[in-house]
């Protein structure tokens, strides 16, 4: 309340030195969403949301008193909520129980990488009010699959909805996201990072976010990954992958990727990711090795075996001679029969090149104008395995704009 805080830095400016919120160590009590300060002699209070904050190396923080996350055995990284809190930064590791919103997994060495081969699971318990986690994979970096299987190293979720699948993930997945809904379950639900003996240096951070059941945030039940945002992209786990005997998408894979329907928009526009879009927006990305260097259709696929596909698109479906087709797009019921990407509104679309046009080997950009919600389904099987989708979508609006002439 403005008015406590008023008091307060009337009081301070008859005083000396504001003391820095590292150093205070006065005495606290906080509910559940909120802390309350008060300074030694001073009678009074000030009361602050546990709101997220930026911490000094960039992660999200949570706003506590000092004390608070003294307790919490978190790390304190700047100030907030004025400087009557600390940006509390939450790490937790192997076998610990997460219980408080916005908590980073990391690996048990951390900052170091984790090399060894390791079973490391950890708990995640919320309140009855919480009906989703988002998982966010700041760095998300472990050994990727072979022709599509995690048979190294994988991720894995359990313990959420029995009717929410979240798949199993390897690779790397910077930026990526999840869903777990958990509204049907007590919890707690547990995370695995589950690394082989093939020796590399992983390193994950992944943030844990708890949504409340009337959040605004929720995401629609069902959605693996949900964007919101006029514009944006989309990608398949593991599509920046840089060991190439390592790239291609999860197989097994049966997910759905929501986009929020934004105001007065009617229509969405994906096409695929070429290089001149410039670095990855959502992930900050800038090396550009990191980008597939083919990037052209016509290319042919460095593995045929396994179906790579073109650097930029690649979805491997079998023909009816059961061999993948490679270079070329498809689309629709008959053609998509093993993995497809589909558009509900549109069709299903695999092969290696994003067109409606079957047979085509340039990547088009394809709008879909039905209402309903909005997704993307990816389903992928065992049988082959692709490059993966890196995909842009933009929102259009509901009546196209007509100038309009005043006489
Ligand atoms: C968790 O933190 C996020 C980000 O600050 C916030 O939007 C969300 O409401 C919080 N969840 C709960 C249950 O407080
Ligand atoms: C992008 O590259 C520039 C210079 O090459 C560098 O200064 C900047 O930190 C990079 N940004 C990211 C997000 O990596």
């Amino acid at each position: 309340m403005w008015w406590e805080i008023t008091l307060w830095s009337s009081l301070l400016a008859a005083s000396t030195a504001i003391p820095s919120a590292r150093q205070r160590r006065d005495s606290i009590y906080s509910t559940s969403s909120s802390s309350v300060y008060r300074a030694f002699p001073y009678p009074q209070l000030v009361r602050f949301a546990n709101d997220e904050c930026q911490t000094e190396s960039g992660s999200a923080g949570t706003c506590y008193t000092y004390q608070e996350c003294e307790d919490l055995k978190g790390q304190i990284e700047g100030e907030c909520a004025d400087g009557y809190g600390v940006c509390c930064f939450l790490t937790y590791q192997c076998r610990e129980t997460v219980h408080h919103n916005v908590s980073y997994f990391v690996p048990p060495s951390y900052p170091n990488k984790e090399v060894q081969a390791n079973v490391c699971p950890l708990k995640i318990a919320y309140e009855a009010n919480i009906c989703q986690i988002r998982l966010d994979f700041t760095r998300f970096d472990i050994l990727g699959p072979k022709d599509g299987d995690c048979r190294d190293d994988l991720f894995v979720v359990m313990g959420g909805n029995s009717n929410h699948k979240v798949p199993t993930i390897c690779g790397e997945n910077d930026n990526q996201h999840i869903y777990i809904n958990v509204d049907t379950v007590e919890g707690p639900v547990e995370l695995q990072m589950i690394t082989g003996i093939t020796p590399y240096a992983r390193d994950w951070l992944i943030k844990i976010s708890m949504i409340a059941c009337d959040s605004s945030y929720k995401a629609p039940v069902g959605c693996v990954q949900y964007l919101t945002g006029i514009t944006g992209q989309l990608r398949s786990f593991n599509f920046y992958q840089r060991d190439e005997d390592r790239q291609g998408y999860l197989n097994g894979a049966d997910y759905a990727i929501c986009l929020r329907r934004e105001r007065d928009m009617c229509t969405v526009t994906y096409s695929v990711r070429i290089e001149k879009d410039g670095p990855d927006i959502e992930s900050g990305a800038n090396d550009t090795s990191r980008v597939s260097s083919s990037g052209t259709s016509t290319e042919s696929s460095r593995d045929h075996e396994h179906a790579l596909g073109t650097g930029i698109f690649g979805i491997a479906t079998s023909t009816s001679e059961g061999k993948p087709i490679e270079l070329q797009a498809a689309a629709g019921l008959s053609k998509c029969t093993g993995d497809y990407l589909a558009i509900p509104g549109l069709d299903r679309f695999c092969g290696g090149a994003f067109n409606l046009n079957s047979g085509s080997r340039e990547s088009q950009s394809v709008t879909v104008k039905n209402s309903g919600p909005l997704m993307i389904l990816f389903k992928s099987d065992k049988a082959f395995n692709g490059r993966g989708f890196n995909i842009n979508y933009q929102q259009g609006p509901c009546t196209p704009v007509v100038a309009q002439a005043f006489v």
